[in-house]
């Protein structure tokens, strides 16, 4: 089985090397090979996205990826900014479904900014279409207003726009996902105001016929976002489009109080996936050696359950993972007073002996 490693910038190489460490550890025979992405593959190459890098992507069996970005690659044209690697990575390999779970781990509790007794416990997933809405709708641009009071103005625009069979497979996901899990759907969506959403609302409705031991629920997005922060175990699955998605699985995500501790899946209809941390390239603290690398070793936990089909050894780092949490091991991301703090490479280090 052959994994791509496409580690990335800022602290992206740092917490992949760690993850590797740990697959490699797991006495299994991996062939890994790595290229450049992101403001490393302009630097290697001129492009985000280097046609190496992406050939690779689609020669493996699965992708572990770091992250993207730093601020010296802000100045570049769109086209050349390291988050094009990514949007070009899902688009190519048609990585439609993004698996975004956010779990509080008990040690964690007091990591969250929220009330103990309004996260403890909380396991929810976020599952976001990723390959359409606005951030993929053509057209979009830069043009002179054609009509209405801004006539003759300059306006930017884009295309939020959903296909049915786009829809159609997503929801299978929510709906197969919600029952391993708590049985629960929440479809998130502006059914109120956009056209998109509605058709989005009929559409899984329409699917939700065959999943007759699931419950669906639709809510808009504004209230989603409150209820989050309100009452936020009340979810168990929700799925929504690409730019509502985006939004709250960081929310999501912060309710954990640990960015640092959250993996991420993006899987395409052959279970062939890209697998990264939920947080970004973190450049203010790149090269320092104190980034948490545990999103990234839980991200390739992931990838063995889901592309690989090696639930066992995704298991097995999970709970050696829950094991360093509880031997009180923190990077500084989630240090609290009373436990030990450790750089990057200590972290993959105690994960790989709890392994053993
Ligand atoms: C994410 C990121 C990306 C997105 C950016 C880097 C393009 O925020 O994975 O959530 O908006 O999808
Ligand atoms: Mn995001």
């Amino acid at each position: 089985m052959k994994i791509a490693i496409l580690p990335g910038d800022g602290i992206g190489p740092e917490i992949t090397a760690q993850a590797v460490q740990v697959l490699n550890a797991l006495g299994e025979s991996f062939e890994m090979e790595q290229a450049e992405v992101g403001g490393a593959g302009y630097a290697a190459h001129g492009h985000p996205l280097p046609p190496a890098t992406l050939a690779l992507a689609k020669s493996a069996d699965a992708v572990l990826f770091g992250a993207v970005g730093d601020y010296k690659y802000d100045t570049l044209e769109r086209a050349l900014r390291p988050e094009q690697a990514i949007l070009g990575l899902r688009k190519e390999l048609g990585l439609f479904a993004n698996l975004r779970p956010a779990i509080l781990y008990p040690e964690l509790a007091g990591a969250s900014t929220l009330k103990p007794e309004v996260v403890s416990g909380l396991d929810i997933l976020i599952i976001r279409e990723l390959t359409g809405d606005i951030y993929f709708g053509k057209p979009r641009g830069v043009r002179e207003c054609p009509d209405g009071p801004f006539k003759g103005e300059r306006e930017g625009f884009d295309t939020m726009r959903y296909a049915e069979s786009e829809i159609r497979r997503i929801a299978h996901v929510a709906f197969q996902a919600a029952r391993k899990r708590d049985k629960r759907v929440t479809s998130v969506d502006k059914a109120n105001v956009l056209e998109t959403f509605q058709f989005w609302r009929d559409i899984v409705t329409d699917v939700h016929k065959e999943y007759a031991d699931v419950e669906l629920e639709h809510m808009y997005v504004d209230n989603a976002a409150m209820q989050l922060v309100r009452a936020p175990k009340k979810f168990d699955v929700i799925v929504t489009g690409n730019m509502f998605g985006d939004i709250l699985s960081d929310c999501a995500a912060m309710l954990t109080g640990s960015i640092g501790m959250l993996p991420s899946a993006s899987l395409d209809a052959n279970n062939k996936g890209l697998y990264e941390p939920s947080h970004g390239s973190a450049p203010d603290i790149a090269g320092k050696g104190i980034a948490n690398p545990l999103a990234t070793i839980l991200s390739a936990a992931m990838m063995l359950r889901y592309s690989l089909g090696k639930a066992e050894q995704a298991d097995r780092i999970e709970t050696a993972v829950k094991q360093v949490l509880a031997q009180g091991l923190r990077t500084p991301d989630i240090y609290e007073a009373g436990t030990t703090k450790v750089g990057t490479e200590e972290m993959g280090n105690a994960v790989v002996n709890a392994l053993r």
